[in-house]
């Protein structure tokens, strides 16, 4: 950032706040404020807290833990000789440094590939994890939402999943739920394993002109436990019927908080999100730290991550001591801020949506 520009930024803030360059630095997961529940919802981390780390790897599991997630979900596909891997396109282009089809590769082919420095660099290494790493690793710690990705690809799919788990005695956890866009491999898993619960996923496509019908509704409680849609499927009518049929609905993807609040509103059980923050947490200052920490030293600088963060304890300080006039002066000249590092390219434009939405947020509720 240009140092007149900072120099005014602090002195700015500095002056509505004379000791707020003195309070102490947030911790680096803000777990406080992460631990407590807002509601009952149950909170699944998609793909891993995907928002926050390189989607379907261990970085990304072991953050929605951190992150107090319920569940993560995670996409399960076939290596050519056998092997249950965890991504989430049938090709290793996007989300890895190799090039070809997963159904085409052999496990070594896949687990040389870097899944971590796409995402950014700080993830180099990251590898393509395998399902039954997963379950090892946090059987006990999480539950965990097996997707099974584009099973047409890999016939038998189903049967490889509930032996894993079986090896497991995972086959009657509650914690361990599948589901599937397919739903004949969602119908040909519940016979194999009728104790683990299903779920069907639902696009657009898959509506009958844009609703989920009754007869749908009816034929899914036949073998399934979950109606899992894309949230814009969802109104409270579809909500209420889905629950007449006694299934439970967890929507998919979930990236801002309007969403969350006007989905709890409806009633779903469950919110699938990159970001489980936005369902655990209220929105405030405090909680926008953790968010601009995770993108410090990233997507920017962390002289430019300071200068946020003085806005936000300043904006802390006042939420605590209850002065909206100043509370809403200070997110105005965050705007003004972002805007400004926006602009001059010190802040990538994904970490830009996240946190002025959270200020745009912030200023409705103030
Ligand atoms: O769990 C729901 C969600 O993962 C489905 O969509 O494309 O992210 O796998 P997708
Ligand atoms: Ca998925």
């Amino acid at each position: 950032m240009n140092s007149t520009y900072r120099k005014a930024v602090l002195f700015a803030v500095v002056s509505f706040m004379g000791l707020v360059i003195f309070l102490p630095a947030s911790p680096a997961l803000a777990s406080d404020t992460l631990t407590s529940k807002r509601t009952e919802v149950m909170n699944i981390a998609h793909r891993g807290a995907s928002g926050q780390a390189p989607e379907n790897t261990i970085a990304a599991f072991d953050r929605s833990i951190a992150y107090d997630a319920d569940f993560f979900e995670l996409d399960v596909q076939m290596t050519k000789d056998g092997k249950l891997v965890l991504i989430h396109d049938t090709t290793v282009d996007r989300t890895t440094n190799g090039t070809g089809a997963v159904k085409d590769l052999t496990f070594d082919e896949i687990r040389a590939l870097d899944a971590g420095s796409w995402f950014d660099a700080s993830f180099a290494g990251e590898k393509v994890p395998t399902l039954e790493e997963a379950l090892d690793r946090y059987q006990d710690k999480i539950g965990i939402l097996i997707e099974l990705k584009d099973p047409h690809l890999y016939p038998g799919i189903e049967q490889k999943v509930a032996d894993a788990l079986i090896e497991r005695n995972l086959h009657q956890a509650e914690n361990i739920i599948v589901q599937s866009f397919n739903w004949d491999v969602v119908q040909s898993f519940h016979d194999i394993l009728p104790a683990v619960p299903t779920g069907v996923l639902v696009s657009s496509g898959q509506t009958i002109d844009g609703e989920i019908t009754n007869e749908q509704l009816m034929s899914f409680s036949a073998y399934a436990d979950f109606v899992n849609p894309n949230k814009s499927l969802l109104n409270q009518d579809t909500v209420n019927r889905i629950h007449e049929h006694e299934l439970k609905t967890w929507p998919y993807t979930i990236k801002d908080r309007k969403w969350v609040e006007r989905l709890m509103e409806w009633g779903v059980d469950g919110i699938i999100t990159d970001y489980p923050i936005f369902v655990n947490t209220t929105a405030s200052a405090n909680n926008m730290k953790t968010l601009v920490e995770r993108f410090e030293g990233k997507e920017l600088t962390r002289d430019d991550a300071q200068d946020i963060k003085l806005h936000l304890s300043a904006i802390s300080h006042y939420e605590q001591h209850d002065k909206g006039e100043k509370v809403v002066k200070h997110l105005n000249s965050l705007l003004a801020l972002l805007d400004y590092q926006l602009d001059h390219h010190l802040l990538s434009k994904r970490a830009y949506d996240i946190l002025q939405g959270e200020v745009h947020y912030l200023l409705e509720k103030w």
